[in-house]
C-alpha cells in the first residue's frame, strides 16, 4: 500500500511534512472538500488544475519501478494507493486500486457523469458545465468527509485479510480507512514492513521498518526478492 511519499521523489510533494506538504501550505478544508468546491467552486477548480499540471511533469522514480518489478517476482500481488496520480501505472504496475480516485478523471458533482476535459476548460477560471445535467464538474477525487469507492475498499479489505506480508510504503497512516488496512493484515497474521523516512503510527506497529526513502530502499528490496527467486 502507497501513499504520497513514493512519489516524493518523483517531485510530487507530499500532504503533511513539515514545509513542503500540501496541507502545511493550503487549507485542506477550503480545496479539498464538498463545503469547500461549494463555497468556492472557481479556487478549488484552479487548484486542481495547478496539481494536474504537476503530476503531468512528474515520472516515475525507482521506487515506482520496484513496486511494478516486485508484482512480476511475486506470485500474487496487490497495489493499493492512496495517490491520485498515475505514476504506479506508468512504472508499469497493472490494476491499481486507487482508494482516492485519480486526478486524470472528472465527474459531475451532481449526477456523477464522467467527464472528459477540453484544454479550454483546463485553462479555465472555474469548472466547466455537466454535458448531462449541467451542474458543475469536479476531479474524481475523494475529498474530506466523502465516502471511499467502495468497490476498491471492499477488494483491498479483503485482500488485507489474506496476504502473507504488507508493504507500507510512504503514508503518514493518519487517513482513516486507508490506515486500517496494515492492522487488518496484521491481525490476520501478516507481516507488516513499513518503508519510510520518518517513524510514525505504521512503524509502531510494522514487523519491520526500513527507514530510508522509497526510492532507495524498495530496489534493494526487489533485487533481492529476485536473488531468492533465482537462488542468488
Ligand atoms: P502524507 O503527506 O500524510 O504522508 C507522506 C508520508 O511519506 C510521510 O510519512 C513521509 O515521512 C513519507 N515520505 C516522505 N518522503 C518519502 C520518501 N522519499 N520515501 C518514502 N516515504 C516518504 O501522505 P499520505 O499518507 O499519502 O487524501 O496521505 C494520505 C491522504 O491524505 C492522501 O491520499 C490525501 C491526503 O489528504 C486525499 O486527498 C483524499
Amino acid at each position: 500500500m502507497t501513499g504520497a511519499g513514493v512519489s516524493a521523489e518523483s517531485g510530487v510533494p507530499t500532504f503533511r511534512d513539515a514545509q513542503t506538504g500540501l496541507w502545511s501550505r493550503f487549507n485542506a478544508e477550503e480545496l479539498a472538500s464538498p463545503q469547500g468546491f461549494e463555497r468556492d467552486p472557481g479556487l478549488v477548480w484552479r487548484w486542481y488544475m495547478w496539481r494536474l499540471g504537476q503530476l503531468e511533469e512528474a515520472a516515475p522514480n525507482p521506487g515506482h519501478g520496484a513496486l511494478a518489478e516486485l508484482a512480476r517476482l511475486c506470485e500474487s500481488f496487490l497495489l493499493v494507493t492512496q495517490n491520485v496520480d498515475s505514476l504506479h501505472e506508468q512504472a508499469g504496475s497493472a490494476d491499481v486500486l486507487h482508494l482516492h480516485g485519480s486526478l486524470f478523471e472528472f465527474r459531475c458533482a451532481a449526477c456523477a457523469a464522467p467527464h472528459h476535459l477540453t484544454e479550454g476548460e483546463r485553462g479555465a477560471d472555474s469548472p466547466p458545465a455537466c454535458g448531462l445535467c449541467g451542474d458543475l464538474v469536479r476531479p474524481d477525487v475523494v475529498w474530506f468527509g466523502e465516502s471511499l469507492p467502495w468497490d476498491a475498499v471492499g477488494d483491498a479489505a479483503a485482500a488485507a485479510h489474506r496476504c502473507e506480508a504488507v508493504l507500507v510504503v510512504g503514508t503518514s497512516g493518519l487517513v482513516y480507512p486507508a490506515s486500517q488496512l496494515p492492522l487488518i493484515a496484521r491481525q490476520a497474521g501478516a507481516t507488516v514492513i513499513d518503508v519510510n523516512p520518518e517513524p510514525g503510527p505504521i512503524s509502531a506497529v510494522a514487523d519491520i521498518f526500513l527507514q530510508g526513502k522509497s526510492g532507495e530502499i524498495l530496489p534493494d528490496l526487489a533485487r533481492a526478492v529476485a536473488d531468492l527467486r533465482t537462488g542468488g
